[in-house]
């Protein structure tokens, strides 16, 4: 907990670290109420600075300082100085030995950073300064060291012990404890440290290197989890795989290292050789986890398993630099889902996900550049901006340069600066000098935050076939940055002729036409692009596969978008064109929502819905992609102000009379998909995850008509299904119908059935926090006081506060801020705990600017309630910080 206001950290004040750390020797004794950490730190005057020698400044928190010498002399208490965060002394040599031993208590602590305790195991995270809470040390990410680490526990309960590297040497002690001393040959960040000690069982597998060396490949579970670890191998074996062929890395241990964690902040933490994992990001089985929960953990296994180039091997100078291991890991991961799923769906999924949640938080209060400039408290930091838009950034590069030059800047990337702890800048400097191109201008993208729009005009001179494209960039202030220079935007474009085929492209200086598709190079405010020979008026395709994170307003017809949505060669684009047609329609609907009960609903959606259902050799995965209307959040995001509960009613109102239109070929695909499903064995892979998304999309739908038909089919699917995708789809449709008692049945037979599966207990209860139906404060006060609730365990809160935060419009929205003031209450009572979860769970308040006044006004009120409830961690106060007006 903070104590004074907590500072800026600003990345132009950045130094070199005055002292380096050539060796870290870790002893760690753990017992119940207590573990001590004993350090011996090989230290010396960093080299490439001057020979005096300025005092040694070591971080720690939360730290009871027991012993501490220096070149094995004692020091006493008036020859260092202690302070909240830190440890200070003077050296009185270049190169010395600083050894220290320090108390912690790791069954203590709750806010799940350093070392703590999940489920009766010891584990870590320390990413970003959670090592500090291990012992007193130069917590920074340019300071690396070559670590040894020994593990001394009671032997019964913590059979196995783990850290970073080979393990080489272990004994037994008496009094039934044992011990396993480690061994990293890689020098790394402290924040890559990690151990645990835990009741273990592990599931094991080789994986054979490009160079001929076998790697062994453990999972360790608790043993009840021992039958959903096989998704997660293979998913690693695929990884290891995909990095050595897409971009020629190999893997660098003898050993591999997953273990999965049920008390976790984030998705899952790349410690060197010991990845960690949030247990609902590697565990999966068909009857226990569904298709997305399975492509969640095979994208999230391979962006541990790739952090150990990008991240470790080279990693970042400070934490400014975040975006260069993140955003680039992002962007790898997300090229591996691509080739192992369906690129198109992959590409349709990710730019979901970044324009309702990163557009939002580029529109909102915490808008940051890709490498910011200044923070107070660096969790605050994991953004969608750092993640989802810096790989976007890295997708643009790897779109200007192309594939090949890419990979040549990627090897030269790491090539050069294997080892070391470096910037974005280093990162665009390979990609310069493979290139010999000039990315300056391209590295705004790193500088400047906020969302870039772009207006696209065009027209067409039919006498002389010339066809010009004027693009007009710009870009919004944002907390303190305005007047914003030009982007380098690349625009992946087409010309479509009537038939839909694309058009030969030449541009007025050149002399020769390209064929289909090019990237035009927007580099101005304003720029007139103008094709020749152009043999009739075309249909542009523009920003084809999202070719950069902008908005773009281009005034096509609706008429345009139909014709857009069947015909386009670009799938992106396809399914792009309907989303803005439904845009159109829903916000039409909500133009009319307050007068009138039956608003005028254009047709044009429901006519080619019906067409592109009639279509056979559609693509399940595709039409699935087509059918599902923009989300609400996403739509929040198209206004200015925006009437949340308004949108929400349009989105109902176009859902349900798409679903009575469409009843009856929806019922028909549907059974003919449900026959399928019940034919086959479950397998996790992009086709039956095509077929099993379109079949509960039109059950969704479906349901929506309250035929009694179709509800028995419903609860026929949630009956008999063998898989959680299946089960749980049914479920979520009868939590959000009128039919209460089934319902009810269903969630009484869910939870009987699985009870002792808390993963699969998490999703019985987002699906009923996330449920539209009213009454949804009482249901989510109902299960906070469910035995199986806990507000200390980071999912259990994401799967009943955020998802009721996040997804149930209606009730979070509520008119008498009941939703907001829940949300808050809930805050302030985890900012006690978990101050980085605090933080996170906030943000659906902190848009408040978003909304129309009287909800802005609640919202505020929240706040400020928040912001006077007590002393704040630096987490939370930072945000409130930011979100709320001077
Ligand atoms: N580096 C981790 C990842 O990208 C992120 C992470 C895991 C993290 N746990 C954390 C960040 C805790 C901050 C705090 O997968
Ligand atoms: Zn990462």
């Amino acid at each position: 907990m903070r104590t004074e206001q907590p500072k800026m950290i600003v990345l132009s004040e950045y130094r070199l670290p005055d002292y380096l750390i050539e060796e870290t020797h870790l002893t760690f004794e753990l017992h119940e109420s207590y573990a001590l950490v004993h350090a011996r730190l090989v230290m010396q005057r960093n080299p490439g600075l001057d020979d005096t020698l300025p005092p040694l400044r070591l971080d720690g928190q939360q730290l009871e300082l027991v012993d501490l010498a220096l070149d094995g002399q004692q020091l006493s208490a008036v020859e260092y100085t202690l302070t909240a965060n830190s440890l200070e002394l003077q050296p009185q040599r270049a190169a010395f030995e600083l050894t220290s031993t320090v108390r912690i208590e790791p069954q203590n602590n709750t806010a799940l950073e350093g070392l703590y305790k999940s489920s009766g195991m010891f584990c870590t995270q320390c990413e970003a300064e959670g090592f500090r809470k291990i012992t007193y040390y130069l917590d920074r990410p340019d300071v690396m060291s070559r670590f040894t680490t020994t593990i001394h526990a009671e032997k019964h309960s913590y059979p196995v012990l783990l850290s970073n590297g080979n393990p080489v040497a272990s004994g037994e002690e008496e009094n039934g404890r044992h011990w396993v001393t480690w061994e990293d040959p890689f020098k790394k960040p402290a924040y890559l440290f990690a151990i645990v000690a835990g009741d273990l069982w592990c599931v094991e597998d080789t994986f054979t290197t490009m160079s001929g060396r076998e790697v062994a490949l453990r999972m360790y579970v608790e043993p009840e989890n021992l039958d959903k670890c096989q998704h997660g191998m293979d998913s690693l074996k695929k990884s290891m795989r995909w990095d050595e062929e897409k971009y020629g890395r190999e893997y660098d241990l003898d050993i591999f290292m997953i273990v999965a964690v049920n008390d976790f902040n984030m998705g899952a933490m790349e410690n060197k050789g010991l990845n960690i994992f949030n247990s609902s990001c590697v565990l999966a089985k068909a009857e226990t986890a569904t298709d997305a929960a399975h492509q969640r953990i095979e994208s999230i296994v391979a962006h541990e398993y790739f952090h150990n180039w990008s991240g470790n091997r080279v990693t970042c100078r400070d934490w400014f630099q975040l975006s260069l291991k993140e955003g680039f890991t992002v962007f790898r991961d997300s090229q591996f889902s691509a080739d192992m799923n369906s690129a198109v769906v992959k590409r349709i999924e990710d730019v979901a996900y970044l324009r309702t949640h990163q557009f939002a938080e580029d529109a909102g209060p915490m808008a940051h550049p890709v490498r910011p400039e200044a923070y107070m408290e660096i969790s605050n930091f994991y953004t969608l901006t750092i993640y989802e838009k810096g790989a976007e950034v890295v997708r643009m590069l790897h779109t200007l340069l192309g594939e090949e030059l890419f990979r040549k800047g990627s090897d030269l990337y790491f090539e050069r600066h294997d080892g070391q702890a470096v910037t974005c800048d280093d990162f665009i400097a390979a990609l310069e000098t493979v290139s010999g191109s000039d990315l300056t201008q391209f590295k705004r993208w790193y500088s400047q935050a906020g969302t870039p729009r772009l207006a696209i005009t065009d027209s067409y001179d039919a006498a002389s076939q010339t066809y010009q494209l004027t693009v007009k960039q710009s870009c919004p202030d944002t907390p303190g940055q305005s007047n914003k220079q030009p982007f380098v935007i690349p625009l992946s474009m087409a010309l479509l002729n009537a038939q839909g085929a694309a058009m030969p492209l030449q541009l007025a200086n050149e002399s020769a036409a390209l064929t289909g598709e090019r990237v035009l190079a927007v580099t101005e405010a304003e720029q007139t692009f103008t094709f020749i020979h152009v043999a009739e008026q075309p249909l542009p395709s523009l920003l084809r596969g999202f070719s950069a994170p902008v908005i773009m307003d281009y005034d096509y017809s609706r008429d345009a978008l139909v014709f857009l949505l069947q015909h386009d060669t670009d799938g992106f684009n396809r399914w792009e064109a309907g989303q803005q047609l439904a845009l159109q329609v829903i916000e039409e609907v909500v133009a009319q929502i307050y007068e009138t009960d039956e608003p005028m609903l254009d047709t044009r959606l429901a006519e080619v819905f019906t067409a592109l259902l009639a279509q056979d050799d559609l693509d399940p995965a595709m039409l699935a992609e087509f059918l599902a209307l923009p989300s609400t959040g996403y739509i929040i995001e198209q206004y200015e102000h925006a009437d949340p509960l308004a949108i929400h009613l349009a989105r109902e109102y176009v859902s349900n009379q798409l679903a009575f239109a469409l009843k009856a070929p929806m019922l028909e695909r549907y059974q003919a998909l449900r026959k399928v499903s019940l034919e086959t064995a479950y397998v996790a892979q992009a086709e039956d995850f095509a077929r099993r998304r379109l079949q509960n999309m039109l059950l969704a739908y479906l349901m929506r008509t309250e035929d009694l038909e179709v509800m028995d089919a419903c609860l026929d699917q949630f009956g008999v299904a063998d898989n959680m995708t299946e089960r749980l789809a049914a479920l979520a449709c009868l939590v959000n119908s009128p039919f209460v008692d089934e319902a009810q049945k269903a969630l009484e037979s869910f939870a009987e059935r699985f009870a002792d599966d808390p993963l699969v207990m998490d999703q019985w209860f987002s699906v009923q926090a996330a449920s539209l139906l009213p009454g949804g404060l009482e249901r989510v006060q109902h299960l906070l006081h469910h035995p199986d609730f806990s507000i200390k365990n980071p999912n259990k809160v994401r799967a009943v506060v955020g998802a009721f935060s996040t997804q149930s419009t209606p009730n979070f929205h509520a008119l008498d801020g009941s939703g907001y003031a829940f949300l808050a209450d809930k805050v302030i009572e985890l900012d006690r705990l978990n101050p980085q979860m605090a933080a996170r769970m906030l943000s659906p308040l902190t848009r408040w600017q978003r909304f129309d006044l009287h909800q802005q006004e609640l919202m505020q009120a929240q706040l400020k309630r928040i912001k006077n409830s007590g002393e704040l961690s630096a987490d939370l106060f930072e945000v409130l910080d930011k979100s709320l007006p001077v």
